[in-house]
């Protein structure tokens, strides 16, 4: 925080400490529980009842800041102890910095919390059977594999060749004592002596914008580490319809950015081996979440078609895939699986996504809103489900705008403009250097507030503004041809200051007017009001770390209370682990492609008169 900053506390800074783990800091909207934060970011929290107060298990000491007592806190400790500061993780709302001490894991799980608040039973795919198996002599010539698979005799596997390769080796190194390692059906690998408690996997969100993964210990479904990249084929574009004519305008093009693909994915699932103290080869399978161009190109498949109407897949799903097809130096044996998609423009990503915000598991009308240059747009209400993808562009991603950066450090997140005041919320200990997503929906949201920007998106001149809001009006200056307002000054150039420009409110104004004409669309086609909306979910790593109070002001999500407005984390990664984790749920997002109706927005005849409509910002 600048030291002239005024903490708007829309964010809140998270210190956790785990017992014999790295402190790791993290920030998140104001009101998340430390239950779900811990989730978020790999921080594993003891639970067995999912987050929902029942288990008394997600014991956490809060050992600086304040977190309230709960009602269940007292029936979990002492009076001491919650003086102490013990408070239970999931019924603990954040509210202003603090720093958590994390216990040990207590419990072996038999399911995890991921997503929003789902809990999954562990039945990963991949299984580790040690066994202990009769040496060959020459009375007993059976093969080696024969030997395995005798011992095995539950399992109806096959062998894989690499698997065959290590066979020989493996046994006759450990006095015919290995551990096989079966990936669904399929035996991968063979390991000398009990390796059985370590097996691993990787959770990748291979996003237009950002990539990220998890390392998983699939024995006990806890994350081992978190990391996450920028993409890195971002130059030739920065959405996937320019990724996509890029690959149309250069024959090497699609060559170049599948490469680029393979080579951040493999660097992020270095990174966490390293991170979470696990050798590559401990990784038997990885899971891929990603939108259906993302996926095309990091499997080497023309995106052409998805790029022009009609807008076809070259296929719904991927089978039978190998990590080292997706680039990942991981077990030469590992496995690798990748969302089935629904549509060119709701992809594997948002199927991903609705698993792990449960939407075909609620009886409530839910909007589900992964905001990002491809907006995906879910409704559901308990017997149906709708889904479309809305072109916001990347606006909310910092891109084009004139101060527009990522959100990171300097970057204003949060901004409250009061008559004579402005407060800034800026990520680390650095002065103000630019505005990410968040802060430019804070900026448009208050601006609308106090009057400066009118319902069509215009900024108002500084002579009208010295009337009607003098304490601010010395901030709405020109820089070039352009009316701007002043966030921040850097010096006495206008031009060095933190500002907001008329152009970057109608960048916001196309991008919000997008995803609206999406929402309401969808609403229409289900017979609803928006109104009568239960919860909406923001979603995505920008979604999730929106204002609910900014994001109605300016009309991006329907006008419910902030109270049903839930910020749901990057749920696109969690339906990664989810299918990392367990195998029904994997059988559970197949038959999602069979639930959902996928609403194309591009051939409604009404499409662009809403559009206009939704421009404005509500009055
Ligand atoms: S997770 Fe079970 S009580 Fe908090």
């Amino acid at each position: 925080m600048t030291p002239d900053a005024l903490p708007p506390a829309e964010r809140v800074k998270i210190s956790f400490e785990p017992d014999g783990g790295q402190p790791r800091e993290v920030r998140v909207p104001a009101g998340v529980t430390l239950f779900d934060a811990a989730s978020w970011n790999g921080i594993a929290v003891d639970s067995t009842c999912g987050g929902h107060g029942t288990c008394r298990k997600c014991r956490v000491r809060v050992v600086d800041g304040e977190v309230p007592v709960s009602r269940l806190d007292p029936r979990a400790f002492g009076l001491d102890e919650l003086r102490l500061g013990w408070r239970l993780a999931c019924m603990a709302p954040v509210r202003g910095d603090v720093r958590v001490e994390v216990p040990p894991l207590v419990t072996r799980p038999k399911a995890a919390t991921v997503g929003v608040g789902r809990q999954v039973i562990l039945r990963p795919a991949v299984q580790k059977r040690y066994v202990e198996l009769t040496e060959a002599t020459l009375a007993d010539q059976r093969t080696d594999l024969e030997r395995l698979l005798a011992a095995l005799d539950d399992l109806e596997v096959r062998a894989d060749l690499r698997a065959l390769r290590n066979l020989p080796g493996a046994l006759r190194q450990s006095d015919f004592r290995v551990t096989a390692v079966v990936v669904d059906d399929v035996l991968v690998d063979v390991e000398p002596g009990d390796t059985s408690a370590r097996r691993f996997g990787i959770a990748f969100d291979l996003g237009t914008t950002t990539v990220a993964a998890t390392l998983l210990d699939l024995a006990t479904g806890t994350p081992a580490a978190v990391t996450s990249m920028l993409n890195p084929q971002q130059p030739f574009g920065g959405d996937v319809i320019t990724r996509i004519s890029a690959t149309m305008l250069d024959p090497d093009a699609l060559g170049r950015l599948t490469a680029l693909a393979h080579s951040c994915l493999d660097q992020l699932a270095s990174e966490v081996c390293t991170a979470g103290a696990v050798e590559p080869h401990e990784v038997y399978e990885i899971a891929l979440a990603g939108n259906a161009t993302m996926t095309h190109i990091a499997l080497g498949i023309d995106p052409e078609p998805l790029g022009v109407a009609p807008f076809v897949m070259t296929s719904r799903s991927f089978d039978g895939l190998l990590a080292a097809d997706l680039g990942v130096t991981v077990n030469p044996g590992a496995r690798a699986y990748l969302f089935p998609a629904l549509g060119a423009y709701v992809g594997g990503d948002i199927v991903a996504g609705a698993l792990a915000s449960g939407m075909d598991r609620d009886k409530r009308i839910r909007l589900f809103v992964d905001v990002g240059t491809n907006c995906e747009i879910v409704l559901a209400d308990g017997d149906r489900i709708l889904a479309t993808a809305a072109p916001a562009g990347p606006a909310f991603e910092g891109a084009q705008i004139r101060c527009g950066m990522r959100a990171a450090p300097g970057a204003i997140e949060g901004v409250k403009i009061s008559d004579d005041d402005v407060a800034l919320q800026v990520i680390g200990d650095v002065g103000p250097v630019g505005l990410c997503g968040s802060g430019l929906v804070d900026a448009v949201a208050a601006l609308v507030q106090v009057g400066l920007l009118d319902a069509s998106g215009r900024l108002m001149a500084a002579d009208v503004a010295a009337v009607t809001a003098p304490g601010l009006a010395g901030r709405l200056r020109q820089v070039g041809e352009e009316r701007v307002f002043v966030l921040h000054e850097r010096g006495d150039d206008p031009a060095d200051a933190v500002y907001i420009s008329q152009r970057d409110v109608r960048e916001l104004q196309f991008a919000k007017a997008a995803i609206a004409t999406g929402w309401r669309l969808l609403a229409a086609e289900m017979g609803i009001d928006p109104a009568d909306v239960q919860q909406v979910l923001l979603a995505g790593s920008f979604g999730s770390y929106l204002s609910p109070a900014s994001a109605v002001r300016i009309g991006l999500v329907p006008g419910v209370s902030v109270l049903r407005i839930v910020s749901a984390g990057n749920v696109a990664g969690e339906g990664a682990k989810m299918a990392l984790l367990s195998v029904r749920e994997r059988a559970a997002a197949h038959a999602l492609l069979e639930e959902v109706r996928y609403v194309e927005l591009s051939d409604r005849p009404d499409f662009n008169d809403r559009f206009i409509d939704q421009l404005a910002f509500p009055s």
